[in-house]
């Protein structure tokens, strides 16, 4: 698939894209936005991608935010529909059936966090700094970041980190519980790489199953999210890859499971 702000890869079910606007440190512009809007469509049709990783170009920034010039000249209007194509864009990430892993080069900032924290898990380099700085400019963040960074590190620790426009290192980010894994740049992409083979060596209908549940779980009660669960697990019956891996392991051999 060809792009004009983004570069897409696809390797043994492994798929990497890399945010391609190095001048402007990779900030999401509407343009960008809509192209990962239609590639996000297209890995939800493609039952041949297994995990998806994505990254920025350049060894600087994974996304410094929403590009500032176009932010520059829009009304409450204009921000709305912006702001809108945005947080649909990045709520495709949790629909998909494969794991996306943020592969966080540098920095993060603003849209770029919100951008992070809207994948399944972040791996960051050492180099990797987060923040929402938005209220520097007269804004808030606009992409979701209100609401997934305070579920993920809490309403309080959330309020200090946009009222502040505090930007972190990937350990303390790491700390906070917004990444699982720093690593030296020059090891960043190998791990990912890594870890997305092994996601990708299990049932695909079991990964999707999963994902979903957590997902879904998450927005919900105890009860009714441990409803979702039991109801996945018994779907995971109608891949032939429950069959395949419970006799794998009694017949103590490696588990052949199905592409699909
Ligand atoms: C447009 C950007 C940009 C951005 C950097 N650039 N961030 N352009 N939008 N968000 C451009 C710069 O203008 C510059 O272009 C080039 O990238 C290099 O950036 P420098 O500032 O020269 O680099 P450096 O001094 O190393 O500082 C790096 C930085 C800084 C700390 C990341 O660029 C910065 O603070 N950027 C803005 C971060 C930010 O406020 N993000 C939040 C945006 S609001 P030239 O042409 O001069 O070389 C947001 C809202 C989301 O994200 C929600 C919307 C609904």
């Amino acid at each position: 698939m060809e792009f004009k702000n983004l570069i897409y890869e696809k390797e043994e079910g492994i798929v990497r894209i890399t945010l391609n606007r190095p001048k402007a440190l990779n900030a999401l512009n509407a343009e960008l936005i809509s192209e990962l809007n239609v590639l996000f469509d297209a890995l939800a049709a493609d039952d041949g991608v297994r995990v998806v990783l994505l990254t920025g170009a350049g060894d600087k920034a994974f996304v410094a935010g929403a590009d500032i010039s176009e932010l520059a000249h829009m009304d409450s209007f204009s921000a709305r529909i912006f702001a809108d194509a945005g947080q649909s864009m990045m709520a495709k990430i949790a629909l998909l059936p494969m794991p996306v892993i943020a592969v966080v080069n540098g920095f993060a900032l603003g849209g770029g966090c919100e951008l992070a924290l809207a994948c399944d898990f972040i791996y960051a380099s050492e180099k990797a700094m987060f923040g929402l700085p938005e209220e520097t400019l007269g804004l808030i963040p606009g992409f979701g970041g209100t609401q997934r960074l305070a579920r993920r590190v809490g309403a309080a620790m959330a309020m200090e980190l946009i009222f502040t426009a505090k930007r972190i290192k990937a350990e303390e980010a790491k700390a906070l519980g917004l990444v699982n894994r720093v690593l030296p740049p020059e090891q960043l992409m190998e791990e990912a790489q890594k870890t997305a083979a092994t996601i990708a060596a299990m049932g695909p209908a079991a990964i999707a199953l999963a994902k979903a549940a957590v997902h879904r779980g998450i927005e919900v009660d105890l009860i009714s999210g441990s409803y979702m669960e039991k109801e996945a697990f018994g779907l995971c019956f109608a891949s032939p890859d429950a069959k395949e891996g419970t006799s794998a392991f009694l017949e103590k051999r490696k588990a052949v499971f199905s592409k699909t």
